[in-house]
């Protein structure tokens, strides 16, 4: 099988985590890449060793490619995916997809009307660890109950909110409401729909210090909840789900991810106090230590199979971030 060609648009600050995952699979090749900022795109050029272009269909006019990642701020994605499906190519779309579930939902139907595929990077639905906590939780009966907390000190970029990113519990804390719905979810491939949204926000003085929180009801009949501070003391993420008889808890704050795991009634006699599991996670049962979206997308275009965080599901996720930030209480009509 010849490699997939691969085009990046979008050389800032987080197109290093795509290069790394395009670099680290082998069924895939970079060919060439797309920067508007001048020293930019010269400085991953000539890093990656690959040509780059100022105009992105430029590039789309001399490279056959099979696959692109848009990897530009969230106001930007929308133009850029449509000109993608447009032309038949399997395109990764960056979080937020879009500045609102409206660009989302119109990058979904592109997409219905392309040859191609779209995956949105919600990525932390392709951690290992996600993928190992989840599917014990599936062999415990299905999640019953899962958290997340998303908070964040103030940072210098949060005058970018409003014209280039949608509100943080949108553009940002997305990552963990999304990860919520796939704690949720039924099957292997499939994450809950939010069905009752109870959310409370109570923002600080500060631009930008937005405060939520809320409890979800899924289709599944798992409850979920979410924190999320912004302007609080600095930047962490964990999550927990719990099935019966089982938990998991995770740090997903920094690189190597830390998972504690308790598990109580091993026989037929359940246990009051639960008993730390000390075996190791079984990465490989869920494609490895190395598995990520870039993996996974690859898999689906070979054998034509939908991605697990495609557009249309993506909109979910984002009507569900947009009713928990206006503070939603009540049924959710999606
Ligand atoms: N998944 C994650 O964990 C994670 C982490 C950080 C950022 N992100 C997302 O990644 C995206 C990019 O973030 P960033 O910090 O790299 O932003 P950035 O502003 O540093 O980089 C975006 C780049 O896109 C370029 N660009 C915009 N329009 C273009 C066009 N038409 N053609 C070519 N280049 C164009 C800009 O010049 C800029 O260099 C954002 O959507 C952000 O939400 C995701």
């Amino acid at each position: 099988m010849d490699d997939l060609r691969v085009g990046v648009i979008g050389c800032g600050g987080h197109a290093r985590s795509h290069f790394e995952m395009i670099a680290a699979e082998p069924r895939v090749r970079l060919v060439a890449l797309a920067e508007l900022d001048d020293r930019r795109r010269e400085e991953t050029a000539q890093l990656r060793s690959v040509p780059g272009y100022s105009d992105y269909r430029r590039m789309f006019d001399e490279h056959d490619l099979d696959i692109v990642h848009v990897v530009t701020m969230p106001a930007h994605l929308k133009a850029i995916v449509l000109d993608c499906l447009e032309r038949d190519i399997n395109v990764s779309v960056e979080k937020s997809p879009g500045m609102d579930s409206t660009e989302t939902q119109a990058m979904a139907d592109a997409e219905a009307a392309s040859g191609a595929r779209a995956i949105v990077s919600l990525n932390r639905r392709y951690f290992p660890e996600v993928l190992a906590v989840r599917r014990l939780a599936r062999e415990h009966g299905g999640t019953v109950n899962c958290g997340a907390i998303y908070n964040k000190a103030l940072s210098g970029a949060m005058e970018r909110f409003d014209s280039l990113l949608p509100p943080p519990i949108i553009s940002d804390a997305i990552h963990n409401v999304d990860l919520l719905r796939w704690f949720a979810g039924p099957t292997e491939d499939r994450a809950a729909v939010p069905t009752e949204v109870h959310s409370l926000v109570a923002d600080g003085p500060r631009p930008v210090e937005h405060r939520q929180n809320a409890v979800i009801r899924f289709d599944t009949g798992a409850i979920g909840t979410i924190e999320s501070q912004y302007g609080v003391g600095g930047r962490i993420q964990r999550a927990q789900i719990h099935a019966q008889d089982f938990s998991a808890y995770l740090d997903l704050t920094m690189r190597e991810k830390k998972v504690e795991m308790y598990r109580s009634g091993q026989g037929n006699q359940p246990s009051e106090v639960g008993g730390r599991v000390e075996d190791p996670l079984d990465l490989d049962a869920v494609g490895g230590p190395g598995f990520n979206e870039v993996k996974h997308f690859v898999d689906c275009i070979l054998d034509d199979r939908t991605p697990w965080s495609n557009l249309d599901d993506a909109v979910i996720t984002m009507k569900l971030c947009e009713a928990i930030r206006r503070g939603h209480s009540g049924v959710l009509e999606l």
